[in-house]
């Protein structure tokens, strides 16, 4: 590092998000060399290989462009630490699974394996920039870990640099972000670190989109903005149920409120629910720091906007076994879509897998078709839950398209809006279903107007 300024950048963690936001950084500053560290061996493997281990639109050419120049992927990770100016972790923070806060506190395990391995190598000045998704007041404690571990002269500021992609749309975020939020700590040296960390993001972002703040708003604001888009989404699907009930369109509610400046049109589509590895792990993480920090009506308030999210996905499995006679016993079911949304092969958290599972629970016979999803990740999914391998064996099918996964069903379920349903070849479908032929439409992705043109049966969220 010279003066304060960062030649040399690490993360920790070849996810989502360390992946992605690493070739972006590579790609806006050709003068940083950055290397990404994982211990998957596989990942990494993928990483460098021409099959990158995620799916994400415009991802491929950023890689190629930057990897091997100055973007290395790689499984020494006490080697990377060591290089570092400035380490970014961006290790996964899944939610507790054991003990205190099961089910709902966030599981900091890998976070302190990762501050304690930086604290056992680091040598100098180092830059630790928090991206995972952490509870307030993290930072405190890997600042802690670090300085009581060292066994040398290090020296660590600690900021929190939360990251706002969507996947999906990664690419584009990165490029041309809303914002970079950056939080640090009061004192000369924690200024110093914010300013190197800005310096580093100036290169493609307008300074006036760079946000600084103290460290505990950063590592909040993190958590507030999904909950709050959380809650648009279930404010939507509950209007949903009561569009339905009065024949009210979703769609036009959602369009004519969404006019409004104070409201605005985005977040507002109705859907079978949200899903994705942040929202609901970080609702139940702000409902937990709320009853932690002596708050139960906040954490009431919000845990509200998941309970919607759960009743949302039930009310809709509701909806087709009372359409299809209240028995879908030994019934063909296509389904059309299991990521968490269109456009990425991850699953955590996706909406679909409670949808399935609780269809299998019916007893219904499963054939899925998602362009992107590995037919092994769908399988291990499903497992659990009452859903064992002897059901997924017997009452479960991935199909290679979704016309076979139409051949011979009593019904079409459509559980992630890619753009390819969209141009279905309805009348083939319906000619290759049994009659009555039931369409349930979990994302408004299908052509409605048509599907009824064709005779099919039409459940659509949201439209009565
Ligand atoms: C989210 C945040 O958007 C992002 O800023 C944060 O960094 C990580 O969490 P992500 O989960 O990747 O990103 O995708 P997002 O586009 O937010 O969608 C989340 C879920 O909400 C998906 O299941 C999506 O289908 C659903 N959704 C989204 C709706 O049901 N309706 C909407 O209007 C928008
Ligand atoms: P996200 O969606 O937040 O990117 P992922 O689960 O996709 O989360 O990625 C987190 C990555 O972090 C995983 O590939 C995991 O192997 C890696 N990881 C966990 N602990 C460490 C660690 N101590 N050092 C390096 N990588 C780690």
């Amino acid at each position: 590092m010279s003066g304060r300024q960062v030649e040399t950048i690490c993360c920790l963690g070849a996810g989502y998000v360390g992946g992605p936001t690493m070739a972006m950084i590579a790609a806006k500053c050709p003068h940083l060399q950055v290397t990404v560290a994982d211990l998957n061996i596989q990942r990494i493997a993928a990483w460098n290989s021409a099959i990158l281990p995620i799916y994400e639109p415009g991802l491929d050419p950023v890689v190629a462009g930057v990897r091997g120049r100055n973007l290395h992927f790689t499984t020494d990770i006490h080697g990377a630490i060591a290089a570092a100016d400035l380490i970014f972790v961006s290790v996964g923070t899944p939610t507790k699974s054991y003990g205190i806060g099961t089910g709902r506190a966030a599981d900091l395990r890998y976070i302190e394996a990762a501050a304690r391995v930086i604290a056992e190598v680091s040598e100098g000045h180092k830059i630790i920039v928090e991206k995972s998704t952490i509870p307030v007041r993290t930072a405190g404690a890997v600042r802690t870990i670090l300085e009581a571990n060292t066994t040398s002269n290090a020296t660590f500021e600690v900021l929190s640099n939360p990251e706002f992609l969507a996947e999906g749309t990664a690419i584009q975020d990165l490029e041309s972000p809303d914002r970079i939020l950056i939080g640090g700590g009061n004192t000369a040296a924690g200024k110093a670190a914010v300013e190197a960390l800005v310096a580093v993001y100036a290169n493609w972002v307008p300074r006036e989109r760079i946000l600084t703040t103290n460290l505990w708003s950063s590592e909040l604001s993190k958590l507030v903005a999904n909950a709050f888009l959380a809650q648009r989404i279930s404010s939507i699907n509950s209007i949903s149920a009561l569009c339905e009930k009065t024949g009210a369109d979703v769609d036009e509610v959602a369009h004519a409120i969404g006019m409004d400046s104070r409201i605005g049109p985005r977040f507002l589509k109705s859907s079978i629910g949200f899903g994705g590895s942040c929202f609901q792990k970080d609702l139940l993480n702000l409902v937990y720091l709320c009853e932690s920090f002596g708050l139960p009506e906040v954490a009431k308030y919000w845990n509200q906007v998941l309970r919607i999210n759960d009743w949302q996905k039930s009310r809709f499995v509701g909806k087709i076994v009372r359409a299809m006679f209240n028995t879908i016993n030994g019934k063909r079911i296509g389904i059309l879509g299991f990521a968490f949304k269109k456009d990425t092969n991850d699953t955590r958290e996706s909406p679909a897998i409670r949808v399935c599972r609780d269809l299998l629970h019916e007893r219904a016979h499963l054939a899925i078709y998602d362009p992107q999803v590995d037919p092994n990740i769908i399988y291990q999914e499903l497992l659990g839950d009452g859903v064992a391998p002897t059901i997924l064996e017997s009452n479960m099918e991935i199909c290679s398209d979704p016309y076979a996964a139409a051949n011979k069903s009593h019904a079409l379920v459509a559980l992630t809006e890619w753009d390819e349903f969209q141009t279905l070849d309805m009348g083939r479908i319906y000619e290759l279903m049994l009659k009555p032929a039931f369409v349930f439409d979990g994302r408004d992705i299908l052509p409605a107007e048509d599907l009824k043109g064709h005779g099919f049966e039409v459940f659509t969220i949201g439209k009565g």
